[in-house]
């Protein structure tokens, strides 16, 4: 099964955000990784604004051709952000304003009512909704009820372990099949997505032959500043074929 590659920018944006203007321009690096073989943008605004800005969603959804991943806490003004431009997906994520980057998934049993809320308010407005979920079939035993579309297993602990040491990384792996084996089951699809690079990303896809999207930022922002955008859009897509 096809798994798509969706190119999170929030790094491109940061960049940006380093200077006044609007060098790199950071439509234009969506559509160069369109160009390049994307299959999707993904932005994850925070409240701060400290990498993509609120206004930056529009611009992206009226020129992408590709699909528009929104990411983030779905506090009240990330909701509006997310109602006003409809993107093709959005995923829900339990961080808080102050934090440095997401490190863990929703408690889906002690969220399950707002998560549900969330997601009727997302189907009614035809927008694929997502869930950030660790790979614990306790918290996705919920995700049924929460009428959720798909979910994105958290990858940092297995992109840790990987790097550690491979058998501790195959540990975790074992974990993140076991939920999408539950989630093919249930009939929810699978995304997933943090530290993946194109070390660890191999082994996963092959665990998890049904994945539909990884959206991945940080690591093929780095690896494009040694081999070009270009040759590592094409690279990460070799992994996924
Ligand atoms: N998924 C979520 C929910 C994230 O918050 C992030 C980072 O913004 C990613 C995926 C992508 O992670 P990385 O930048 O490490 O590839």
């Amino acid at each position: 099964m096809k798994t798509v590659l969706s190119v999170n920018i929030n790094k491109v944006a940061l960049l940006r955000n380093s200077r006044e203007g609007n060098f790199p321009n950071l439509l234009q690096y969506a559509l160069d990784c369109e160009e390049f073989g994307a299959d999707g943008i993904t932005v994850h605004p925070r409240p701060d604004e400290r990498h993509i800005r609120y206004n930056d969603i529009p611009v992206l959804k009226e020129h992408i051709s590709t699909e528009l991943n929104v990411e983030g806490n779905p506090i009240p003004s990330f909701m509006k952000l997310v109602l006003d431009n409809q993107p093709a997906q959005c995923t829900l994520v339990p961080d808080d304003p102050s934090q440095l980057t997401s490190d863990h998934g929703w408690d889906t049993l002690k969220h399950k009512s707002f998560l549900k809320d969330i997601c009727n308010q997302l189907r009614e407005n035809g927008i694929r909704s997502s869930i950030f979920l660790d790979p614990d079939p306790h918290m996705f035993e919920h995700c049924a009820d929460i009428g959720v579309d798909r979910i994105e297993l958290y990858t940092g602990h297995y992109a840790i372990d990987f790097k550690k040491d491979m058998d501790l990384g195959f540990i975790e792996l074992s974990k993140h099949a076991e939920v999408a084996r539950l989630a093919g089951s249930a009939g929810i699809e699978v995304n997933a997505g943090h530290d993946l690079n194109m070390m660890n990303l191999k082994p996963y896809k092959e665990a998890l032959p049904t994945l539909k999207e990884v959206s991945i930022g940080h690591a093929l922002t780095i690896d494009a500043l040694y081999f070009g955008l270009k040759n590592v859009i094409s690279m990460y897509k070799n992994i996924l074929k």
